[in-house]
């Protein structure tokens, strides 16, 4: 799992892990064995390297990989596309969506070796309705639902399925970084009127990576709160 220290990966790596699963989480700038959310394995996702290094150590040392949550994302700049500096841009793209190609690059070979595999990679409503002043978080996770889509139907034949989960707002850390008016602005367009919990999360994101979702490919599945606008 990347992204395991996360508002939205820690309480899922815990959910999977209290019912009985082995979970490696790994996160940026972590020190730790990959234990648990606390004691997350070093992955900064836009390192290829480290993502080969990774999958090649988690098979040494548990001879399989049957699934992986993509929970790691930056919020990018909060300006009028036409105010964003390129390195704001590259750096939404490089993390958000170069990030998870690196992932799907080290991983599905693995996993469509044993013909079996479930992918999950965290993207936002926000990738098909658009945030005007996040143009590169938007972006991001528009290009992510695309890389899924496509990964998902070249894989298919191997029974590996990669989705994508689409939130709206959720009560997560992220959230500190907006302003009130922007909070408010954003909750509006929420027909369920509060932000999902990340138990809410973890919930749908347990059982899309769990064997049961067997029949659910190349789908950017809704968490929104009904929010379509
Ligand atoms: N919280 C929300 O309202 C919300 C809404 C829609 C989508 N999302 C998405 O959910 C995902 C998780 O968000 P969250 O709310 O848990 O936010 P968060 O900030 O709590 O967690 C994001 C995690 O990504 C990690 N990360 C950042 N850069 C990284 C890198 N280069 N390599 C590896 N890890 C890196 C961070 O260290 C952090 O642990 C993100 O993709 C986010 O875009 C969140």
């Amino acid at each position: 799992m990347t992204g395991a220290s996360g508002g939205l990966g820690a309480p899922t790596c815990d959910r999977i892990s209290a019912e009985g699963g082995t979970v490696v989480c790994t996160d940026v700038g972590a020190t730790g064995d990959g234990s648990s959310p606390d004691r997350c394995r070093e992955l900064d996702v836009t390192d290829r390297r480290a993502w080969q290094s990774l999958v090649a150590e988690i098979m040494a040392e548990y001879g399989r990989l049957d699934g992986a949550l993509f929970a790691h994302g930056v919020a990018g700049p909060v300006t009028l596309a036409q105010e964003t500096s390129a390195s704001d841009w590259a750096h939404t793209i490089e993390v958000n969506l170069t990030g998870a190609f690196y992932g799907l690059r080290a991983l599905v070979p693995v996993m469509r070796r044993t013909s079996y595999g479930r992918i999950v990679a965290v993207s936002s409503i926000g990738a098909v309705t658009a945030n005007p002043r996040q143009a590169a978080y938007s972006a991001s996770k528009a290009g992510l639902n695309a890389l899924v889509k496509s990964v998902a139907k070249e894989c298919a034949d191997d029974s590996v399925t990669v989705n994508t989960i689409a939130p709206s707002l959720m009560d997560t850390p992220m959230l500190a970084g907006l302003d009130e008016a922007r909070f408010a602005t954003l909750l509006a367009k929420v027909p369920l009127g509060r932000p999902g919990t990340a138990l809410e999360f973890a919930a749908l994101a347990g059982w899309l990576l769990s064997s049961e979702a067997s029949f659910v490919t190349g789908q950017v599945v809704d968490l929104s709160g009904g929010r379509n606008q």
